[in-house]
């Protein structure tokens, strides 16, 4: 039996879009890519707080039509939180404290819009202690 491949090259509304080239975003990945504010290095077990923008580099619009409907975070593939957001009636902005026991791995969000599928942020933390 023939394995099957699917690939998902040119469809934004397939898979998850990262950067194609992290130095020069396209319009579509300012929008969308969701960036991560959090410390570099954290303490086993102490909170700190993660901050997910979808839109920081460049506005996405917030509207019942066209919005972002949802932030996710991971540590590396561990689930940390999810926010579901409403059009027009929410910002794409997400603050919230976490603590980690160890390092799972890079921090890594996810933000849904409604029009424009999946989009990853990632940024490197290190636990210590
Ligand atoms: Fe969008």
């Amino acid at each position: 039996m023939a394995e099957t491949k699917y690939s998902c090259t040119d469809d934004i509304l397939c898979g998850v879009n990262l950067p194609k080239d992290a130095k020069a975003l396209s319009e579509l990945e300012q929008k969308h890519l969701p960036v991560i504010t959090a410390p570099k290095d954290v303490k086993r077990d102490e909170a700190f707080t993660v901050t997910i923008e979808v839109g920081k580099l460049k506005a996405h619009p917030n509207e019942p039509a066209h919005f972002i409907e949802w932030v996710e975070l991971y540590s590396g593939d561990t689930f940390l939180f999810r926010v579901h957001l409403s059009g027009s009636l929410s910002v794409p902005t997400v603050t919230i404290p976490v603590k980690l026991t160890h390092a799972h791995g890079p921090l890594k969000a996810w933000a849904k819009c409604n029009l424009h599928g999946l989009w990853e942020g990632v940024k490197d933390i290190s636990v210590e202690g």
